[in-house]
């Protein structure tokens, strides 16, 4: 197939390491991005106590499973993040003058779609790029983009966040676009990681947007994430059976259960698996096992919840200054616009 010529969203150094197939789609040259990680899934279950990463949690079902919770009557921080978009898009796009749109975790960039809406209308011509590890997620926006914003110059990167937005070309005015309160996913170690890499992969005329589900009573947030259908406990689960999957390994979904509450202290969602008979569980090619004992408790995500000033108090240490906070009316989520400091 004869190579796209490589567009002005990559860096110098980068444009030689991504090559697109399909066109439009940009891979890092040799990057396996479903390479097994079955030592980084013992390693945190051997951790005290017991936990796994989140990623582990998207595959096909995963992914399907969580698309649902999103329509959920419980979970109301899409609905409310994507009023707040639709809202406020204009003064977004007035406030961050840029030429470029990327979007990390793309999904199907359905709540974006407000915000490449006004930026077409304001400035023509402009570049949407999402990031995403899921090549089906991609191809769904690519084609949603191309039918509803013929103006836009489509590129997706499949790619980890971090490889993704090292590959931008700092001189290109962009906006980083972080929806969902996927922030509040990561853990105390991977928080500060993320923002030191961004802010660094950022030049000096790019902004960053930023959705962050906020502190609130504890009923309205426990709910959210213990829905009374089951789908989030699926979900949950689910990551069980995907490990099982890569791994060969015997966890046994009908003797766990999903347990979650909000801690207040460390003002997060805690979602557990907890077993409800102990199991043996093995990972043979490994040469692997553990005990799972009874009513012990696997950590499989979390989610942290913002106080959006304190929020952009500490960003300010990563060299990114606050522009704009919106917010809905009952003040349950926030959108934050931050710009590099130059
Ligand atoms: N980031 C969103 C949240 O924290 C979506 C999400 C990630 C989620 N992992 C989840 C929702 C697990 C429910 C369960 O809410």
């Amino acid at each position: 197939m004869k190579q796209e010529s490589s567009p002005r969203i990559f860096a110098a150094e980068q444009r030689s390491r991504w090559r697109s197939d399909p066109p439009g789609i940009w891979s890092l040259e040799g990057a396996d991005l479903d390479s097994v990680p079955a030592l980084s899934i013992l390693t945190t279950l051997w951790d005290q106590p017991r936990w796994l990463e989140a990623y582990h949690l998207y595959d096909q079902r995963g992914s399907e499973l969580f698309e649902e919770i999103c329509r959920l009557p419980e979970y109301y921080l899409t609905r409310t993040e994507n009023s707040i978009l639709e809202s406020h898009a204009a003064d977004i796009i007035a406030a961050a003058p840029v030429q470029c749109v990327v979007e990390l975790g793309a999904g199907t960039s359905k709540k974006t779609v407000h915000l490449l809406t006004e930026q077409t209308r304001r400035r023509g011509r402009s570049i949407f790029a999402p990031i995403d590890v899921s090549v089906s997620a991609l191809l769904a926006s690519q084609e949603a983009v191309r039918r509803d914003f013929p103006q836009i110059e489509f590129h997706g990167l499949h790619a980890r966040y971090e490889e993704g937005f090292n590959a931008i070309e700092k001189s290109l005015p962009t906006l980083f676009v972080f929806l969902g309160s996927t922030i509040g996913n990561f853990n105390h170690t991977d928080f500060p990681r993320f923002f030191r890499a961004l802010a660094a992969a950022m030049g000096p005329n790019d902004f960053l947007l930023l959705g962050a589900d906020r502190v609130k009573p504890v009923k309205l947030l426990e709910d959210a994430y213990n829905d009374s259908r089951g789908i989030t406990a699926e979900f949950i689960l689910n990551v069980f059976r995907n490990i099982n999957h890569r791994l060969h390994s015997n966890f046994d979904l009908d003797q766990m259960r999903y347990h979650s509450w909000y801690n207040p202290e460390w003002q997060q969602i805690e979602m557990f698996a907890v077993a409800t008979e102990s199991q043996q569980i093995r990972f043979p090619e490994m040469g692997a096992s553990f005990h799972w004992r009874r009513d012990e408790k696997i950590l499989v995500e979390i989610s942290r919840k913002f106080e959006p000033l304190r929020l952009q108090e500490q960003l300010r240490f990563f060299e990114l200054a606050p522009v704009k906070h919106f917010t809905d009316p009952d003040q349950w989520f926030s959108v934050l616009l931050l710009k590099k400091r130059g």
